[in-house]
């Protein structure tokens, strides 16, 4: 069937950061079929077919895109550690608010489109059902500030932008909650998580996806498709739990020493860490189902599917 309004697709010039982070690793792959990527990672990385960008760096941020020129900017690159940032916040700054800027401005000036991640960390946690879009952010951390600044900066620039706000996301690499519960796991006889907080753990490899099928109508449909439903969207797994509700999910995949380990629920008072977090950030993803059909599935599946990766005989990478 053809769609009338169709248009001849056109490759797009991609820049996307972060390409050694959870969320840009999945991108990389992800949106390969929509354009020819020019992909990036910070001054610390060296990966192949990936060029230096230093985020923190707004003069060489502003160079890169102009030689860059591409028609979509795409930066899941962000300062992710939350409890560092309360000590290192001009650093974070720089990374989650200022960079953020600059890539929008530039790409408002060449006629580019942005894509670009946020946080439930934006949101205090003092509510007791889904935040929607429109709940005043009230951020209780340097992290959660220093993102909200970025995403306020998008708007600001006029750019025809989309700002994804997922939340405690993981994968099969990096440093994440799984990886780190099955690491202490195995080692101990017993692991104490946190009870009350309560969030969606988001499978980075789901919301990747999620993006390119939004940038694949875009692309179809035409750039002022894409900017009359420029904005904010929450982009999360279904279905919320706790941490510890989400360790044990993890620890019933597992064999081994590890699935016997001890889990103690504890409160939040328990486990003192640098940053606060907001006890409740579940994230309302209704606007993103109804603007571009595009709904990720619940929180224990996408774990399961992970888990099975994770669990693949040696050779069989997870996600080759
Ligand atoms: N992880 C979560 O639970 C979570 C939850 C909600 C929202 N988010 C948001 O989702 C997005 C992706 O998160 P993630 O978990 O994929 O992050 P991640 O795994 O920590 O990756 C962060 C990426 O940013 C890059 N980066 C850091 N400093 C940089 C700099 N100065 N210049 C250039 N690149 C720099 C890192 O590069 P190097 O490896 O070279 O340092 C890395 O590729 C972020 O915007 C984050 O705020 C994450």
């Amino acid at each position: 069937m053809t769609i009338p309004s169709a248009r001849p697709t056109k490759r797009y010039r991609i820049l996307l950061t972060g390409v050694s982070g959870q969320l840009g690793w999945e991108l990389r792959r992800a949106l390969m079929p929509l354009g020819d990527l020019v992909c990036t990672a910070g001054p610390d990385m060296t990966l192949r077919g990936t060029e230096t960008l230093d985020l923190a760096d707004a003069e060489a941020t502003r160079d890169f895109v102009r030689r860059v020129a591409p028609d979509l900017i795409v930066n899941p690159a962000a300062y992710t550690r939350v409890d560092n940032a309360e000590d290192e916040a001009p650093l974070a700054r720089a990374i989650n608010a200022v960079a953020p800027a600059v890539l929008a401005e530039e790409a408002a000036r060449c006629g580019a489109l942005m894509v670009h991640y946020s946080t439930d960390y934006v949101f205090d946690g003092q509510a007791s059902r889904p935040y929607s879009e429109n709940y005043p952010p009230s951020p209780v951390s340097v992290y959660g500030q220093t993102k909200l600044d970025g995403e306020l900066a998008i708007q600001a620039s006029g750019v025809p932008h989309l700002v994804l706000r997922t939340s405690w996301m993981y994968g099969c690499r990096g440093n994440n909650f799984p990886l780190t519960i099955l690491r202490i796991a195995g080692r101990q006889g017993e692991v104490r998580v946190v009870d009350d907080q309560t969030g969606s753990p988001t499978w980075a490899r789901q919301v990747a996806e999620a993006t390119a099928q939004v940038l694949a109508q875009a692309r179809q449909l035409g750039r002022p498709w894409l900017e009359e439903r420029s904005g904010v969207y929450h982009l999360t797994a279904a279905g919320s739990t706790t941490w510890f509700g989400f360790a044990r999910a993890i620890l019933q995949h597992v064999e081994g020493p590890a699935r016997t380990a001890k889990l103690v629920p504890i409160p939040t008072s328990d486990f003192p860490t640098r940053a606060a977090r907001p006890t409740y950030s579940v994230l309302d993803c209704g606007k993103l189902a109804a603007t571009f059909q595009v709904a990720l599935s619940p929180w224990e599946e996408q774990l399961a599917r992970v888990m099975e990766e994770l669990n693949m005989p040696p050779g069989r990478a997870p996600g080759a």
